[in-house]
């Protein structure tokens, strides 16, 4: 939840800025409740320069792809991209390896195993998932991808409540996908927060930069297998989402709830 409400405080900037406004962006003061993760207020006038700008009109475009990509590498300079982006909001993108990808899949079937055998956690996705398309939150069936089958390594979660289209013969998941692990440099609620800026900051560059992604979240949302992961890249970063990147095939969007639900007054 603190990662997903950084990723819309780093659209809020975004917008902010656009509109010509320079957002400063603090810690709740001690009088705010203890729900607030930041206070926004306005620095002045500002004016968004191009690259910025960029990312504000992918907003609209970013979507989670939970599709087969095609096995097109993504070019370096694109890479070099999505590490920068995360450095901006002080996160660290770390890519996977292809000699790490083995291990990684393990993790993932490790921590889909845990999570399946908890029924609250079951409950919870189903709850979420499988939603018609109209559906004004969760996700709908429509934007799931293809209902995961054994040699799919990393592929392990159905989000379509089952109703996932069969798989086109030969279509599989890409071999050798780009996975990347965002990671922060310390383990508090700020820095959980901090996370869901350089989250959206590195998933909106993809999509400037014509990429689709998607959000693997398996391995950090089980402590024992975000531990494991916390090793297996050093030690010293703590694991936040793992990000797919690559080219895909279109994905119907998921609706959004209207900014005046969200606001109290
Ligand atoms: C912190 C976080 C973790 C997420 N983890 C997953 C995940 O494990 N699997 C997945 O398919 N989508 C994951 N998502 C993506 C959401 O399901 C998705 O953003 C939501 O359905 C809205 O759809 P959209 O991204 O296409 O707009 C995650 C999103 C956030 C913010």
């Amino acid at each position: 939840m603190r990662l997903a409400c950084g990723a819309a405080l780093l659209n809020l900037r975004l917008a902010l800025e656009h509109s010509g406004v320079r957002p400063v962006i603090d810690p709740p003061s001690p009088l705010a409740p203890p729900t607030a993760l930041a206070e926004v207020r306005s620095g002045g006038r500002t004016t968004q320069n191009p690259a910025e700008r960029a990312l504000y009109e992918a907003i609209p475009r970013r979507r989670n792809n939970r599709r087969p990509f095609q096995e097109t590498p993504v070019p370096t300079a694109d890479r070099h991209a999505l590490v920068t982006a995360a450095q901006r909001e002080q996160g660290r993108l770390h890519v996977l390896a292809r000699t790490e990808l083995d291990p990684f899949a393990e993790l993932v079937h490790r921590a889909h195993r845990a999570q399946m055998d908890d029924e609250r956690f079951r409950a919870e996705m189903d709850h979420w998932t499988g939603r018609e398309r109209d559906a004004s939150e969760g996700v709908p069936a429509a934007a799931s991808g293809p209902l995961p089958e054994p040699q799919d390594l990393w592929v392990v979660r159905d989000f379509s409540g089952g109703r996932a289209p069969t798989r086109v013969a030969g279509k599989d998941f890409e071999r050798e996908p780009l996975l990347t692990v965002l990671c922060s440099q310390h383990d508090s609620r700020t820095d959980d927060v901090r996370a869901g800026q350089a989250l959206q900051r590195v998933l909106l560059t993809a999509c400037a930069h014509g990429l689709s992604s998607s959000v693997l979240s398996q391995v950090p949302e089980v402590a024992e297998t975000r531990e494991e992961l916390r090793r297996m890249l050093g030690g010293s970063l703590h694991p936040q989402a793992v990000l797919r990147f690559g080219y895909g095939s279109p994905t119907p969007e998921t609706r959004r709830r209207e900014p005046e639900d969200l606001l109290l007054e």
